[in-house]
This record gives structure tokens, C-alpha cells and sequence, in this order.
């Protein structure tokens, strides 16, 4: 039976993963597990940055943003020479089985270092939503209350001066963030991967819009898809709309996280030591139907995205 078992948080900090970091140790230390926590991602690893906590370790800090216990990116991972280095360090520590809080760059991490002898789990910590073996990632409910806050307060200021706003969205690849708030906010336009702008159409409509004299517009992108200044310029040089953008940056990826995330990241830090404690490795939790469910690294790993048609539908009967 697995005695000492250590966490780390992985790639890009999101809200929640110290709920999560709460959830795990409290459960480890109650059925008498010996909790480590391992700071700067994997490379802690390496570096044997790992030390042994107690039950209270996260009690000030787990409802906060961030990640108490650092994150780094080490693209180094993927070398097996360098996993070797990892391996060789958690076993000199007695340390059988690990926690890993990230996206599927993580997820990797922690297939290759099962198949090396430490028994892992992969949780979702990630803003994006683009796992897709759970309905939802650790941090995207903050973030995206981040996302509406901040369009409500923008849209103040867009209907006090008649302006038009493109307003881009996080999430990597994923248009999530993007959608989910443009219905939460009964955005004017949605401009997704799978709902791609099509230049002339857009600024048809908002001229359209501007001779109706609606009052307003917030165009939502998701990140990474368009030059948002050239876009910027083309609306406002053929509407006659007063025309700005804005782009959200890390403001989405902090701050507390909300009750639902709080709930949702502890109750899978405390799953994934159960799972752990039962000897089953290898594996990603994933929340299903508001149920927790583990699945195969690599098989989670192919799972089709969820392209949430539905969604794109109803963002289309409200807007
Ligand atoms: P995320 O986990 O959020 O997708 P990254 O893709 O940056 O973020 O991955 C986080 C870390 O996981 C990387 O910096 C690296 O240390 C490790 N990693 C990523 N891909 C692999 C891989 N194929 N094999 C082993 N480790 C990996
Ligand atoms: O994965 C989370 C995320 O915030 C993405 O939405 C964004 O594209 C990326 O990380 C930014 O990463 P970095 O921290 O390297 O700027």
C-alpha cells in the first residue's frame, strides 16, 4: 500500500489548483498517508524541491488564486534521461506515487513517469476547459466570472460613448471561455475556432447595426486566431462604429476562486489520493455529469473536444 505521496501544479497556474492542493493533502493525512508537496512543477523533481507537510499546510491559502506551490514549464520532461533524474529522487524519498495538477502537457508528464514506476494522477488544472475527458477544468468557472465581470464593466463604458469593442478571449485553443461568456453576457458577436469571423460578413452587420442605431457592440475572439489591431482598424475605417479593443490577459487566469471551483478542486484532490490509496495510476479524473470518473491517460488524451454545438445554437436563439 502506497505510504508517501507527493502533488505538484504544472504548466499555466490556474484558480483552484490550491482547493485542489487542500483536498489532496487533507485526505492523504487522514488515512495516513505521508503528503509531499513538490514546488516548480516537474522540475522540483529534479532539483529534489520536495518537502513533507501536514495536514493544515493549505488551510490559509487554499480559497486563494495562484499556485502556492509554484509552477514551471520544462519542456526538458520529455526527455528520458531527464525523467530518469525524477525517478531516481522521489524513490531515494521513499515517495511511490504522485499528483499532477495541469493540462495534457502534464498529463504526458505523468503517463511516461507511471510507466517508470511512480504511480500518478493527472487532475485538470488548467483555465482553458480543453481537456477533454472532463465537462470541466480547474479554474475555468473563475475565469470565466473573470471574463464577464470584466465585459460587463467594459460595456459600461462602450454604451456610454456608442462604441464598438472586440474584446479577446483566453483559452489556448479552446473557444470555451469564449462562448460560455458570450452567452453569459448576450455578446453581440462570437468569433470562435469553430465559429470563424468572416471578415466582410462582420462589418456588414455592424454597419447594419450603427444605421439601426443600436447603442453598442461587444465582439468577443478567442485569442490567438486573429491580428485584433488590423481587425480593429477595418471595422472602424467601414462601420462608423467607434471602434476599440481590448485584450484580458492574465486578469482571467486569477483571483479567488468561486464557490463551485472551490467545490469541484477539492473534492478531485481528495479523489485522485483515494484512487492513489486503491493503487490505480496512470490515470486522469475527470468531472462527468457532475459525477468523478478516472480514465486511461493516453485514452483521455484522444477523446474528441466537445465541440458544444447546443451551446452555438442557443447563443444564437438569445443574442
Ligand atoms: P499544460 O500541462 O498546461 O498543457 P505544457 O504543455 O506546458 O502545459 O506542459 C507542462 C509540462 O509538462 C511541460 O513543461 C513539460 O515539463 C511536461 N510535458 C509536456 N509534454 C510532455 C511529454 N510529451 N512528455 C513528458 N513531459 C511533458
Ligand atoms: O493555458 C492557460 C493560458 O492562460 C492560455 O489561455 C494562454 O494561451 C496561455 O496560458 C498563456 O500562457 P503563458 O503563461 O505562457 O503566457
Amino acid at each position: 500500500m502506497v505510504k508517501k505521496i507527493g502533488i505538484l501544479t504544472s504548466g499555466g497556474d490556474s484558480q483552484g489548483m490550491n482547493a485542489t492542493l487542500l483536498g489532496a493533502i487533507r485526505t492523504g493525512c487522514r488515512l495516513g498517508k505521508e503528503m509531499y508537496v513538490v514546488y516548480d512543477g516537474y522540475k522540483g523533481l529534479i532539483d529534489n524541491n520536495f518537502v513533507k507537510v501536514g495536514p493544515d499546510f493549505m488551510d490559509q491559502t487554499y480559497n486563494k488564486g495562484g499556485t502556492v506551490i509554484k509552477t514551471k514549464r520544462l519542456p526538458e520532461f520529455k526527455e528520458e534521461r531527464v525523467r530518469k533524474i525524477a525517478v531516481e529522487n522521489l524513490k531515494k524519498e521513499g515517495i511511490e506515487a504522485l499528483i499532477v495538477i495541469g493540462g495534457d502537457g502534464s498529463y504526458m508528464g505523468a503517463k511516461k513517469l507511471t510507466e517508470m514506476g511512480i504511480n500518478c494522477v493527472g487532475l485538470p488544472g488548467t483555465i482553458d476547459n480543453d481537456i477533454s475527458s472532463s465537462d470541466f477544468t480547474i479554474g475555468f468557472d473563475t475565469a470565466l466570472n473573470n471574463v464577464v465581470t470584466a465585459i460587463d464593466q467594459i460595456k459600461e463604458t462602450m454604451s456610454s460613448h456608442n462604441r464598438c469593442c472586440l474584446i479577446e478571449v483566453m483559452g489556448n485553443k479552446c473557444p470555451d471561455l469564449t462562448l460560455f461568456a458570450g452567452i453569459a453576457c448576450k455578446a453581440d458577436y462570437i468569433v470562435t475556432a469553430d465559429r470563424p469571423l468572416e471578415e466582410k460578413e462582420l462589418i456588414e452587420s455592424l454597419k447594419k447595426d450603427k444605421e439601426e442605431g443600436k447603442d453598442c457592440e461587444i465582439v468577443l475572439i478567442s485569442e490567438k486566431l486573429y491580428d485584433l489591431n488590423e481587425l480593429t482598424k477595418h471595422i472602424k475605417e467601414q462601420t462608423g462604429w467607434d471602434t476599440r479593443n481590448d485584450v484580458l490577459g492574465y486578469i482571467q487566469r486569477g483571483g479567488a476562486p468561486t464557490a463551485m471551483e472551490r467545490f469541484n478542486s477539492i473534492r478531485m484532490g481528495s479523489y485522485a489520493v483515494e484512487l492513489l490509496d486503491q493503487g490505480i495510476g496512470g490515470v486522469c479524473v475527470g468531472l462527468v455529469n457532475n459525477e468523478l470518473k478516472y480514465f486511461d491517460i493516453l485514452e483521455a488524451l484522444d477523446f474528441p473536444r466537445n465541440k458544444h454545438l447546443d451551446l452555438y445554437k442557443t447563443y444564437d436563439l438569445i443574442k
